[in-house]
């Protein structure tokens, strides 16, 4: 059986901590393809590139390659033309330009094909903002992962803490409402629910209740 599992969402909903620890109670894959939009915005500060110039962004994502490994608890690990930016690509910095580098619709089309090849395989699961829409339309299973604004950005706070980023949470909402805003206002792609996706609201949700969720929905068991 070729189970392929898309879970879509905004920032901060959980989806890959969820993505992933589904994929391992389930023994499939994980794909964590926002990870794929952080190499590029990476790849594109660093070499000060006008992120409003879409040409530059396509000349600059065909000439990358991208390498996407699984570590033994499932993480992605993720190579920038054989560098490991697993921990850069988490920078704030990054977070807050990744929004403008993945509306462009050149760079999309790039990193799409790779994830749709990655999802004809099968036996997987794959997390980010179009996947029940676009990269894997036929998905056996389709999720949407949401919780309230001011919840992810906590969650993404608290993340943050731990890798020692201090941001207040006021300054934490407004980053994430502009990355959602761009991310649901896009031409191409946008961020949605798929019409055949299951809505989980993870707001009073713990991580082990939301995985629950999803392998009984994929295990057929209603709640
Ligand atoms: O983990 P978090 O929710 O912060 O974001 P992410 O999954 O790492 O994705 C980072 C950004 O990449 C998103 O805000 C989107 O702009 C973009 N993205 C996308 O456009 N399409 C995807 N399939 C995945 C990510």
């Amino acid at each position: 059986m070729k189970t392929r599992i898309a879970i879509d969402g905004p920032a901060g909903a959980g989806k890959s901590t969820v993505a992933r620890a589904v994929a391992k109670k389930l023994g499939l894959a994980y794909l964590d393809t926002g990870a794929m939009y952080r190499a590029v915005t990476l790849a594109a500060l660093r070499k000060k590139a006008n992120l409003y110039d879409n040409k530059v962004l396509e000349s600059l994502t065909a000439g990358l390659v991208i390498d996407i490994k699984s570590a033994e608890d499932g993480q992605n690990i993720i190579y920038l033309n054989g560098e490991d930016v697993t921990a850069a690509i988490r920078l704030p910095e990054v977070s807050r330009h990744v929004s403008i580098v993945a509306r462009c619709a050149e760079v999309r089309e790039i990193l799409v094909q790779k994830q749709k090849e990655i999802g004809r395989r099968g036996n997987i699961v794959m997390d980010g903002r179009d996947i029940g829409t676009n990269v894997m339309p036929d998905a056996e299973y389709k999720i949407f992962l949401t919780a309230s604004l001011e919840e992810r950005a906590r969650r993404r706070m608290f993340e943050l803490r731990e890798k020692g980023e201090h941001i207040e949470l006021e300054q934490m909402i407004k980053e994430i409402e502009a990355r959602d805003k761009i991310d649901t206002e896009r031409e191409c792609s946008p961020l949605r629910q798929a019409d055949d996706a299951i809505l989980v609201d993870t707001t009073n949700m713990t991580i082990a209740e939301v995985v629950d969720k999803i392998v009984d929905i994929v295990a057929g068991r209603k709640d």
